[in-house]
C-alpha cells in the first residue's frame, strides 16, 4: 500500500490535482494496487479555512506519507497578506521540513507540440534535458532578510545568497548520478564572476566531479546559460543550479517545450518526496475546467517512478500522454487549428482511459 498526502492548494490547483487522482486510482483499479489519497488544504485555502498557509496537522500529514502531491498555492485573494504568512510560504516550508533538496525538473519536448514552441523545429525537435534544481537553500531561505527603516527616511530590503560545502556537495553528486543514467554531461550554472556563493558553488562542483570522471562537467555562467538555452538547447544534459537560477531557468525551459502547462517535478531528499506541477495557480482561468493537467500527471509519472519504483507504469503514463497528444487532443494552452481541444477533466479522462 502506497499512502499519497494529496495537497490541491489554489486556482489551478485544485482542478490538476483532481485529475491526478483520477489517474492514480485507475492505475490502482487496473493493477490492483492500493494508494491511500489523503488531502487537505494548503495556502490561500489554508489561510481561509485555518488562518496560517500551513498548519501543524498538514507538515504532519506530509511527513507520514510515502510521497506528497501538491497541485499550486496563491492567487490575487491573498496578495495583500502579511509576509510571513503568504500562501508561497505553505509551499517553501514544505519543502524544507521535508528536506527535499533536489527539485527534478525534466524539459522534453513532445513530437506533437514542437509547432508550439516558440523556437524554430530544428533547435527544439528532440530535446531533452534535466534540470536539477537545489530547493532548500541559496537566497530563498538565507539570513539576514527582511525589510527595514532607515534612520535617514525610506527603507532597505535585504535577502541573503548563501550555500555550504556539503549542500553544495549533496546537489552535485545527484547531479552526477543522475547524468550518469543519461547522456553523462553536466553543466553547472552560477555567477562565480560576481558572487563568492557561487564561487565556493564552483569549487565544490569540481571538487565532487572527481569521483564521476566518466562524467563530463562544463561550468556556465546563468546569463550565457539563459542565452545558450534559446541559441542551443540540445547541447545540454543535466543543469545543476541554485535556487534562484533554477527557478527561473526552469521557467525558460519550459516554454521551448511550447507551454508551461507540460512541465513536471519531483523534489526528492533523503527520506522524503514531493510531487507538482511547474506552472503556479493560474487564477485568470481557475475554475472553468480550462487548465492543462499534463504536467500534473507527469508529476504522478515521476511518483510512480521515484517514490514507488513502478518504472513500467511510470514509463505507460507518458506514453499514454504522448498518445493523446499524437491523438490531436489539445487543452487551451497547447491548441491548435485542427485539433480536438479539450477541457482540463476532459483531458485527465483520456489519458486514464489510455493508461495500459
Ligand atoms: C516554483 C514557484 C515557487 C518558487 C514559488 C511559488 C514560491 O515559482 O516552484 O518554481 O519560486 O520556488
Ligand atoms: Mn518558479
Amino acid at each position: 500500500m502506497y499512502k499519497i498526502a494529496m495537497f490541491p492548494g489554489d486556482g489551478v490547483g485544485v482542478e490538476v490535482a483532481d485529475q491526478a487522482v483520477k489517474l492514480i486510482q485507475t492505475i490502482a483499479k487496473k493493477f490492483h494496487l492500493v494508494f491511500e489519497i489523503e488531502k487537505a488544504p494548503l495556502g490561500g485555502a489554508s489561510i481561509d479555512k485555518f488562518g496560517a498557509p500551513i498548519t501543524p496537522e498538514a507538515l504532519t500529514l506530509a511527513k507520514n506519507a510515502d510521497a506528497v502531491f501538491l497541485g499550486a498555492v496563491g492567487g490575487p485573494k491573498w496578495d495583500n497578506v502579511e509576509t510571513s504568512i503568504r500562501p508561497e510560504k505553505a509551499l517553501l516550508q514544505l519543502r524544507k521540513t521535508l528536506e527535499v533538496f533536489a527539485n527534478l525538473r525534466p524539459v522534453h519536448m513532445f513530437p506533437a507540440l514542437i509547432s508550439k514552441s516558440p523556437l524554430k523545429e530544428e533547435i527544439v525537435s528532440g530535446l531533452d534535458f534535466l534540470i536539477l534544481r537545489e530547493l532548500i537553500g541559496g537566497i530563498y531561505f538565507g539570513t539576514p532578510r527582511g525589510i527595514k527603516n532607515l534612520p535617514g527616511g525610506g527603507e532597505e530590503g535585504v535577502n541573503t545568497e548563501v550555500y555550504t560545502t556539503p549542500e553544495v556537495e549533496r546537489i552535485a553528486r545527484k547531479a552526477f548520478e543522475f547524468a550518469r543514467r543519461r547522456r553523462k554531461k553536466v553543466t553547472s550554472v552560477d555567477k562565480a564572476n560576481v558572487l563568492e556563493s557561487s564561487q565556493l558553488w564552483r569549487k565544490v562542483v569540481t571538487q565532487v566531479h572527481k569521483e564521476f570522471s566518466d562524467v563530463e562537467l562544463q561550468h556556465r555562467y546563468v546569463d550565457d546559460c539563459a542565452m545558450q538555452l534559446i541559441r542551443n538547447p540540445k547541447q545540454f544534459d543535466v543543469i545543476v543550479t541554485t535556487n534562484l537560477f533554477g527557478d527561473i531557468l526552469s521557467d525558460e525551459s519550459a516554454m521551448l517545450t511550447g507551454s508551461i502547462g507540460m512541465l513536471p517535478s519531483a523534489s526528492i531528499g533523503s527520506h522524503h518526496a514531493l510531487y507538482e506541477p511547474v506552472h503556479g495557480s493560474a487564477p485568470d482561468i481557475a475554475g472553468q475546467d480550462l487548465a492543462n493537467p499534463l504536467a500534473s500527471i507527469l508529476s504522478v509519472a515521476m511518483m510512480l517512478e521515484y517514490s514507488f519504483g513502478l518504472h513500467e507504469l511510470a514509463q505507460s503514463v507518458e506514453k499514454a500522454v504522448q498518445k493523446v497528444l499524437d491523438e490531436g487532443y489539445r487543452t487551451q494552452d497547447i491548441d491548435q487549428e485542427g485539433m480536438k481541444k479539450v477541457s482540463c477533466s476532459k483531458m485527465g479522462d483520456l489519458v486514464a482511459q489510455r493508461i495500459q
